[in-house]
């Protein structure tokens, strides 16, 4: 990295992996409540994919004059910090960047954050595993604060796409919850589901207490909920229409330091799983995109920058 300039990979007309560039960017320095991280680990998760292929620009969602940044989740060490940031330089941490319409991401050498969003990285974890955490367990966490504690008598719960990352994670979490989990995966998943302490399926029955639709099997998934149950899905602009008296709730997953903490905290012990696929360095961010879309991926890819 040059002293004023650092590299990034964006996309200035979405296209699919080919589309993917690396280029320079300017270095700017963190504001009031704000650090700069240099990025030790980027994972590649499926809403990249969609955004590199212009879905989101195609939605009216993303509308950048001159290019999209990539990546949502990250984990590096503290490099400057703004007005108001107790956060030593040198603190290893993790985080989230919300949202889609931005010109700069997490696919990149730094990154500018408010220090709220970041959590500490706990000794014992590496930053490569860390920066699997924060996207999908956040989005995990706060899918069950919408299922909300099982009610007595009604506490079966079904996870489709309970072997991907989403998916693995409410597993694990809606146990805390009171909830009896059975897991929807592939065939070959079924040790990967069982190992969180789940029952197993590949191939629901309907009459579920809930359903969690980390597979995006929308209507499908809602059908399998009973009369008056709940449904949690992971779209926000696409929920099924409510029917037979279930609660439909989407969730959007923001920043929460706190939760984040907690969720690293997790993963160090063993109490959560860290999946990582491979690692790769940024520039084969457009190689990583292309495995993935293949779909079969257990664990994530990870981008070095
Ligand atoms: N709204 C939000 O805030 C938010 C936040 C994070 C993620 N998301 C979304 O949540 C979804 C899940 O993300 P993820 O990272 O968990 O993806 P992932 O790791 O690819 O997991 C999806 C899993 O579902 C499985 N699957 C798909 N169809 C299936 C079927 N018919 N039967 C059984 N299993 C099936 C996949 O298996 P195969 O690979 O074998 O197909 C995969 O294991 C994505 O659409 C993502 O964009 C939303």
């Amino acid at each position: 990295m040059s002293t004023s300039t650092f590299r990034a990979a964006v996309v200035r007309t979405p296209g699919g992996p080919d589309s993917i560039e690396i280029i320079d960017v300017p270095l700017a320095e963190p504001g009031p409540g704000e650090v700069r991280i240099e990025i030790a680990a980027a994972s590649v998760n499926p809403v990249d994919l969609a955004v590199a292929d212009g879905f989101f620009h195609a939605l009216g969602v993303i509308d950048q004059p001159e290019r999209t940044g990539l990546g949502w989740d990250f984990a590096g060490t503290v490099v400057a910090r703004g007005h108001g940031v107790d956060l030593p330089v040198g603190t290893r941490v993790a985080g989230l960047v919300p949202g889609f319409d931005r010109d700069f991401g997490t696919y990149a050498e730094q990154l500018l954050v408010p220090a709220a969003d970041l959590a500490v990285v706990p000794d014992g974890l590496d930053l490569i595993a860390a920066s699997t955490v924060p996207l999908n367990g956040l989005t995990a966490a706060q899918i069950v604060d919408l299922l909300g504690d099982a009610p007595a008598g009604g506490d079966r719960l079904l996870v489709t796409g309970a072997a991907g990352a989403v998916g693995g994670y409410v597993v694990s979490l809606a146990q805390d919850r009171g909830w009896r989990v059975t897991g929807l995966a592939r065939a070959a998943d079924e040790e990967f589901v069982r190992g969180l302490g789940a029952d197993f399926t590949t191939g629901a029955e309907p009459g579920w207490d809930a359903v969690v639709d980390a597979a995006v099997l929308q209507e499908q998934a809602l059908g399998l909920v009973r009369d008056g149950g709940r449904f949690v899905g992971v779209r926000p602009n696409a929920a099924p229409a409510a029917e037979r008296g279930i609660s439909v709730a989407v969730v959007e997953v923001r920043p929460d330091g706190r939760r984040l903490s907690d969720l690293l905290a997790r993963t160090a012990s063993g109490g959560l799983p860290a999946r990582v696929h491979a690692v790769m360095p940024l520039e084969r961010a457009a190689d990583a995109h292309r495995a993935m879309a293949k779909g079969g991926v257990r664990g994530r890819y990870v981008l070095r920058p």
